[in-house]
């Protein structure tokens, strides 16, 4: 069954883990269901592990929106979180209703998440205010890594950790159902998880959160333009995949592939007929 947000507030309370992954896609998100994936992200990240973007900031809502419905229709019983990308939420307060409206009519999403800290918690309560339910992004929030100057970790410093910890109760405050956390030290994520009552999720940001997202394209050896220190490779499909296309490609051109047991066979005595046709043409 699907879980809900009182399942993952429950989960918080009796320090029960949650794992998820980003999906962008139907036969990953299929699959992500079928172990018991407790949720799925369909992240703005999709801009880099689909469409081989430098970043996230070209992604569109039209992007988003496509593969989130992807997910949807692969995973019916699992909690699907809309990623809002660049622009869709920044601009006004209405601006984010409308577009987290989007999510939730065209793709059916049971959550969005959106980045920032204090200065985004008006499009947070107008958003949660409107009846859906909003996951906060703090740390490393990739839509401003130019103000952040580049992927970098985030609340290294007392100051810098100070004003996470201001941001992460500030969203909280102003509706959010959970709020995640990227690439800040496990010391810093742990004292939010403490003061928060919702629950809170890391991604590089070490073991006391209250649950683990990894990208799956990291997770699965895919991704191919820079690996960051949090991630671990559980598989390493990348170099499967290479042995694949590069035997296919060989196989083709020394004609070892098809074999007879990779075609169709003529109905029993047409290929004869067909040969008699042709012959009488001549
Ligand atoms: O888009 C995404 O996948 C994300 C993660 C990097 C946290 O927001």
């Amino acid at each position: 069954m699907k879980k809900t947000r009182f399942d993952f507030q429950k989960m918080k309370i009796e320090g029960e883990k949650v794992a998820w992954l980003t999906a962008y896609d139907y036969p990953t998100a299929q699959l992500c269901e079928k172990v018991g994936m407790d949720m799925l992200l369909v992240g703005d990240s999709l801009g880099m592990c689909i469409y081989g973007y430098a970043g996230t900031i070209r992604v569109t809502m039209e992007q988003c929106l496509v593969h989130c419905e992807a997910v949807r229709r692969a995973a019916p019983n699992t909690f699907v979180i809309g990623d809002m990308p660049f622009l869709s939420y920044q601009t006004s307060v209405q601006d984010a209703v409308f577009n987290a409206g989007r999510f939730h009519k065209e793709a059916e999403v049971d959550a969005i998440k959106l980045e920032g800290g204090r200065r985004v918690c008006p499009q947070i309560k107008a958003i949660a205010d409107g009846g859906m339910l909003v996951m906060g992004h703090i740390g490393l929030t990739p839509q401003s890594s130019g103000q952040l100057g580049g992927f970098k970790a985030q609340g290294r410093t007392a100051e810098t950790a100070f004003e996470l910890i201001e941001d992460a109760k500030a969203i909280e405050s102003a509706g959010a159902f959970s709020l995640l956390v990227e690439a800040v030290p496990p010391e810093v994520c742990k004292i939010i998880r403490d003061e928060l009552t919702i629950p809170v999720y890391g991604i590089g940001a070490g073991v006391e959160a209250d649950g683990q997202l990894m990208i799956v394209s990291d997770l699965l050896g895919i991704f191919q333009a820079f690996t960051p220190k949090f991630v671990k490779k559980y598989a390493n499909l990348g170099q499967e995949m290479e042995k694949a296309f590069a035997l296919y490609i060989q196989e083709v051109r020394n004609k070892s592939f098809p074999l007879p047991e990779h075609t169709y066979n003529a109905i029993e005595g047409e290929f004869e007929k067909l040969k008699i046709t042709l012959s009488s043409r001549k």
